[in-house]
């Protein structure tokens, strides 16, 4: 029971009378004819509500003070939406593609996740404080005790709770106060749209938009003008180019190589782009000289005696396959625990994976090194929709 005294406001219409009795229940056409405000009476005493006080902010409408209050609100729905428009347009245009710190556009680049968060972190934060303020600076002020029920409430006691609903809507003035409604549907409007953004703008793009040449088709071993593609090691420096002989392997060896094209050698960006590309790495294996070998339909000369390469990306979800164990010619990958077969064309044997690990088909030059005759002939790593093997 409240100790303060009622404080009854020009709009007070939920305010029961306490001498009077459970009020009848009218009937559905009764019910059809009330208005709102009857409703809002109705549904306070059946509702063993007591209303404590309820008053207009701003009894009078229209005064300056209404007016800051009003601007206050409306500012914080602004925020929203220019922080929202703010993350739509870093979404789109701001570099998301990787690049090293020290290459050019590299500090941009690491400004990415901190902007995209920044500014919607900052949208959603000023709409709640809009909502908040708007609640405390414009909303009927009202104090009320309700007894509490339990159980599924009654058709009566919907249509009057929705009543309420409305008359509180009504009440707050949004209706007349345009400033606040714009400013609101523009900020829900652009932190929507920013919300479909982010979840759909990612998908917004032509995979094969670049025909056979599309990025799921080819890889750093694709030679467009027929240049020679070497193996080449990692050496920790990118511009240190170390290739391969058949030699450099003992049997039973594993060794992951990288491609280079001449053209490449005084260009030390893309010499460092090479390395870091997810479809580059490739294990190079030299199969001991015993070892019996089974060899897939239409690949019989892909491998240079006991040399054989396969891509490192795993055809069950893409992960590094990095073990290789050269008792059982296995290659492991540690995701999931798929094994491939490095004698039998690397097909899977154990886990998940259903596919072969892609082969890249290998020759030596008339100097003795390493290269690939050409790209793998089919997409290396998982499945997707377009891929017919
Ligand atoms: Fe290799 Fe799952 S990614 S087993």
């Amino acid at each position: 029971m409240s100790t303060r005294p009622a404080d009854h406001g020009a709009n007070a219409p939920s305010q029961p009378d306490p001498t009077e009795a459970t009020p009848p229940i009218p009937s559905d056409e009764e019910l059809a004819r009330m208005s709102t405000e009857d409703l809002v009476r109705l549904g306070n005493r059946l509702d063993d509500i007591e209303v404590v006080s309820d008053r207009e902010r701003f009894p009078v409408p229209g005064t300056r003070a209404e007016k800051r209050a009003e601007r206050q609100v409306a500012l914080w729905f602004i925020w929203a939406a220019l922080a929202g428009l703010a993350f739509i347009s870093a979404f789109i245009a701001w570099p998301w593609e990787y690049r090293g710190p020290e290459d050019p556009g590299g500090f941009l680049w690491s400004l990415y996740t901190p902007v995209i968060g920044l500014t919607f972190g900052f949208a959603v934060f000023a709409l709640g404080m809009g909502v908040i303020a708007y609640t405390k600076k414009l909303l009927p002020e009202d104090l009320t005790i309700q007894q509490r029920h339990d159980g599924r409430s009654q058709e009566i006691d919907r249509a009057t709770a929705a009543a309420r609903l409305v008359d509180t809507g009504r009440r707050s003035g949004i209706g007349r106060r345009k400033m606040i409604f714009h400013s609101i549907g523009a900020a829900s409007g652009v932190l929507g749209a920013g919300v479909l953004v982010a979840a759909f703008g990612g998908l917004v793009i032509n995979p094969w938009k670049q025909g056979k040449n599309s990025e799921l088709l080819v890889t750093g071993w694709h030679s467009e003008d027929g240049e020679r593609v070497y193996l080449r090691r990692d050496t920790g420096e990118a511009e240190e180019v170390v290739l391969v002989r058949p030699g450099d392997l003992e049997p039973g060896a594993m060794e992951t190589v990288y491609p280079f094209k001449e053209s490449q050698r005084s260009h030390p960006e893309e010499l460092k782009e090479v390395l870091h590309s997810a479809d580059s790495p490739v294990m190079l294996i030299r199969l001991r000289p015993n070892v019996a070998v089974i060899k897939r339909a239409g690949q019989e000369d892909f491998n240079y005696g006991t040399l054989f390469a396969y891509t490192k990306i795993c055809s069950h979800m893409g992960c590094p396959t990095s073990l290789y164990e050269d008792q059982t010619n296995r290659i492991l990958c540690p995701c999931h625990q798929s094994q491939f077969q490095a004698n039998e064309y690397a097909k899977p044997v154990f886990g998940p994976a259903a596919r072969p690990l892609a082969q890249l088909p290998i020759a030596v030059d008339d100097q003795g090194y390493l290269y690939a005759r050409s790209d793998f002939i089919e997409p290396v790593g998982p499945a997707f929709w377009e891929r017919n093997s």
